[in-house]
């Protein structure tokens, strides 16, 4: 695909999101996983870390329904954005706080990070600080996924971050490494889905050696 058509794909996906109401072009992203997966059943709990400015937050509310829950956590919450009576959020550094209230308000059907560092535009050092993030994000849906769950998490791939997506793999009966259509091309970005997650006890033991 030429610039120009990679531009192009962007605005697409950019336009669509404005005219459904999503604040940004990544839900899209989201909403191909759901519909090659079905994340989301109504009545379902889902913790999204990483929510703004609140897309998938939005469009995991609306398939859990009123009777559902989306608990997000971000550094800034996104400001101006209505969301509906089931979605509730947080605005905190998960690196900084404790997940205890997502276990209290859990256990989650789906646990979703979207998180991304800050990039400084050096591969290796946005690797360590991608691979950080998803270090944290594994650590509170270890502790408060439902067994059976699904955990969806960004990670921009690197040697370590192999390593690490290896070290998943006894704690999800299948894992898929998945690059949505709506991911700029040179993005070093994937995502990894891990379906069917033993639960919290299989998991307690869970150390990461680097
Ligand atoms: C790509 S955006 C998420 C987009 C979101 N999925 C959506 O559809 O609107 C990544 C988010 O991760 C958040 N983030 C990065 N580090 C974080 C941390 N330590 N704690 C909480 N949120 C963090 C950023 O503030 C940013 O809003």
């Amino acid at each position: 695909m030429t610039i120009k058509d990679q531009r192009r794909l962007d605005d697409h996906y950019s336009r669509k999101a404005r005219k459904e109401g999503y604040p940004a072009r990544s839900v899209w992203k989201l909403e191909e996983f759901d519909r090659k997966y079905g994340l989301f059943k109504p009545g379902q709990k889902v913790l999204d870390l990483g929510c703004a400015p609140g897309g998938w937050t939005l469009y995991a509310a609306a398939k859990v329904g009123a009777g559902g829950l989306a608990l997000g956590y971000d550094l800034a919450l996104p400001k101006g954005q209505k969301f509906p009576a089931q979605v509730v959020l947080r605005e905190a550094d998960l690196a900084e706080i404790d997940s205890a209230e997502a276990v209290d308000l859990g256990p989650f059907d789906v646990v979703l990070s979207d998180m991304a560092p800050k990039t400084t535009g050096r591969r290796e050092i946005d690797q360590a600080l991608s691979l950080r993030l998803c270090l944290i994000a594994w650590d509170w849906a270890r502790k408060s996924a439902k067994k059976g769950g699904f955990f969806l998490l960004k990670i921009f791939q690197s040697p370590d971050g192999d390593r690490f997506l290896k070290s998943l793999e006894p704690y999800f009966r299948k894992r898929t490494l998945l690059k949505p259509q709506a991911t700029r091309k040179e993005s070093q970005e994937i995502y990894f889905l891990g379906q069917a997650f033993a639960g919290p006890e299989a998991a307690a033991a869970y150390e990461f050696v680097f």
